[in-house]
Parts: C-alpha cells; sequence; structure tokens
C-alpha cells in the first residue's frame, strides 16, 4: 500500500485564501487513475483552505476564548469544501474515493495523535476503495482542539496500517540544501538518511502562512515512519506526470527518505 499526501500548496494556491488549484487537483486525479489499480490512500494538505483560518482563530494552540470556537467549526468545513474538491476529482476519472473525516474519529493528546483506531481506513482500502483524509481541526484532550496536520497524520496512517511508501506531493523537487525558492546555490538533495535528517539544520521552508511545520516539519514527522521501514519520497506533484511515475516506481528526479 501508498500513501499519497497532496500539499496544501499542491491543492490550494498559497498565496490567495480559499483558491483551489482545480487543474492541479484534476491533473493528479487523472494520474492517480491511469497509473492503474492499486492499494492508496490519498491524504491532503490545508494551503489556503485550512491555514488562514487555523492562524486567524489561533486553532493549533488550543482553547482560549469562546470565538474560537466558531473559528474551529470554520477550518474544519474549509477543509470539508476542498477535500469535496478532490474527492469529486478522482470520482471524476472513475477513482472509488471516499471521505473520511479526521476530526470524527481522531482525538489528539497534546497535539499529538495516541491511540487512533483506524480499522474504517483500513477496511476502505482493503474493500477497494481510495480513502481520502486531510489534516484537520480536531479535538484535544489536553488543549480542547488543535490543528492535526495531514502530515503526522500521513505518518501514523503508514506506521499503523504497514504501508511500504508514503510519497509527499509538494511544490518542489524534493528536499534542498538551502530554500529553492531564495537561494539560487540551493541543490536538491537525493537521498537522506535518519541521522542526516535529525542532524539538518538548513532546509527549505515553506514561504507562505503554515501552522504546522513546512518542510522540516514534513521531514520530522516521516522520520517515525522512515524509522519502521516505510520508503518515503518527496516529489513535485506542481510537474505533470511526476505523481504518476513515482505510483509506478519509475526512478524521477525527488528526494529519499530511507533508513
Ligand atoms: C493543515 O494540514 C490543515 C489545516 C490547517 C486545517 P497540513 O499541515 O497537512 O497542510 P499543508 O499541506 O501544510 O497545507
Amino acid at each position: 500500500m501508498n500513501i499519497l499526501k497532496l500539499g496544501g500548496s499542491v491543492v490550494t494556491r498559497k498565496d490567495k485564501p480559499k483558491t483551489p488549484n482545480i487543474e492541479a487537483i484534476g491533473r493528479l486525479a487523472h494520474e492517480v487513475a491511469s497509473a492503474g489499480p492499486r492499494r492508496l490512500i490519498v491524504v491532503h494538505g490545508g494551503g489556503s483552505y485550512g491555514h488562514p483560518l487555523a492562524k486567524e482563530y489561533d486553532i493549533y494552540v488550543g482553547y482560549s476564548s469562546p470565538r474560537q470556537l466558531s473559528g474551529f467549526s470554520l477550518t474544519h468545513q474549509a477543509m470539508v469544501e476542498l477535500n469535496r474538491l478532490v474527492v469529486e476529482a478522482f470520482l471524476a476519472e472513475g477513482v472509488p474515493a471516499i471521505s473520511i473525516a479526521p476530526s470524527s474519529f481522531i482525538v489528539t493528546e497534546d497535539h499529538r495523535i495516541a491511540d487512533a483506531d483506524f480499522s474504517v481506513v483500513s477496511r476502505a482500502s482493503e474493500s477497494g476503495f481510495v480513502p481520502v483524509l486531510y489534516g484537520d481541526a480536531v479535538l484535544d484532550s489536553a488543549h480542547r482542539f488543535t490543528i492535526l496536520s495531514g502530515d503526522q497524520l500521513t505518518a501514523r496512517l503508514a506506521i499503523d496500517l504497514g504501508a511500504k511508501r508514503i510519497i509527499f506531493g509538494v511544490d518542489v523537487d524534493g528536499v534542498y540544501t538551502a530554500n529553492p525558492k531564495l537561494a539560487k546555490e540551493a541543490r536538491l538533495i537525493e537521498e537522506l538518511s535518519l541521522n542526516q535528517m535529525r542532524g539538518m539544520v538548513r532546509i527549505g521552508e515553506a514561504l507562505s502562512t503554515d501552522v504546522t511545520g513546512g518542510m522540516l516539519g514534513k521531514i520530522q514527522e516521516a522520520g517515525a515512519a522512515v524509522d519502521v521501514g516505510v520508503e518515503v519520497q518527496l516529489v513535485n506533484a506542481l510537474k505533470p506526470g511526476v505523481v504518476k511515475d513515482a505510483l509506478r516506481g519509475e526512478k524521477i528526479r525527488c528526494t529519499w527518505l530511507r533508513r
């Protein structure tokens, strides 16, 4: 089984509030369909749907004022809207996607998933569906609520369901020696070991509002999955054909995270 995480910078236009990248969503749905049938779980990020609202209402840090309650609902609802667009795009391509809302079955403990029952996700996948989950506003046992990043969710799904590989579809070719959007000398790192990941200090950070950690956060979350033997690949999902090739196991320009 593979898990495909589509970053918010892929499925939305990150600098414009609540703007989907419809063209990318449709193309990626087509790529998944044409990569052929296989067990796949899709997780998508929040981008300009989830992050601005999460930030406006300080949802990540947890409860401090009653006005956040509506903010929590608005953040979740924005993710539901984005998720609908993603799921509909898959359905239009004949991929049997089903939406599963993380906030309806995951309660975090101090921002982290402790025990989660992924049996519905795994049964859906075994039954031939493609579950589509997302980063979400979730209830938290210590802070009343928080934001669960799609990256944390992806790593946890991979570990608990024994996935072979995680493909993180992002808006750059992988992990660089410096931020490729800012520094000309930035070079792509083709392979990163766990030790290198841990020791890493300079990596490309996401440029826009991001309450859940950008590239560094992604690597930290992925580390837990790499640690138990899951292969993790960071690929450029904005380049046509890359995700399809990754799903087919073809060689592409990317970063591999390996034990
Ligand atoms: C965040 O999910 C979800 C919300 C802000 C509600 P992610 O952290 O996975 O989103 P991206 O991929 O960074 O946009």
